[in-house]
């Protein structure tokens, strides 16, 4: 259940916009900063403060992919499969990491520290090939980058 200091944010939330629909994008981050992820019983709480449908919350979470529909560990990788980044050596990282972690791509170390996805493009094409962790953008990463941040995360 979200908190109430998460609910009474979200419920603010529609004052600020013309629809409440479109403060569900807002809304949803505030819900996920709140519980880590989207549950279903979170999208329909998000659903019921802002007076929309829930299908029309399930449609925006699983469109994007900053929208988490499972728990996701301590520290979530995102690593850009686009064609900037691919042509530079995204998959290779994204093998690294699948094989330093032991977890494939969507999943959550057993000890629940680490996520890995893969994500459309960061935005970062010029400096190619970028991953994300939690908040933070690596570019120009190389692999041996790749083993140094995953010790450093340890
Ligand atoms: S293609 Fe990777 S950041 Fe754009």
């Amino acid at each position: 259940m979200l908190s109430p200091d998460a609910r009474r944010k979200i419920e603010s939330l529609k004052s600020e916009y013309e629809t409440h629909q479109s403060a569900l994008i807002p809304a949803l981050h505030l819900a996920q900063e709140d519980q880590g992820w989207l549950s279903e019983e979170t999208q329909r709480e998000v659903a019921a403060i802002l007076g929309i449908t829930p299908q029309s919350v399930r449609q925006v979470v699983t469109f994007y992919t900053m929208f988490h529909q499972k728990p996701v560990g301590r520290h979530l990788i995102q690593v850009c499969r686009n064609l900037s980044c691919s042509l530079l050596g995204g998959h290779r990282l994204q093998r690294q990491i699948e094989e330093r972690l032991g977890i494939g791509e969507g999943e959550t170390t057993k000890d629940g520290r680490f996520t890995l996805v893969s994500v459309e493009c960061l935005g970062s094409c010029g400096t190619a090939p970028v991953l994300m962790v939690n908040d933070r953008y690596h570019e120009n990463v190389t692999p041996q980058e790749v083993d140094h941040l995953l010790e450093e995360l340890k």
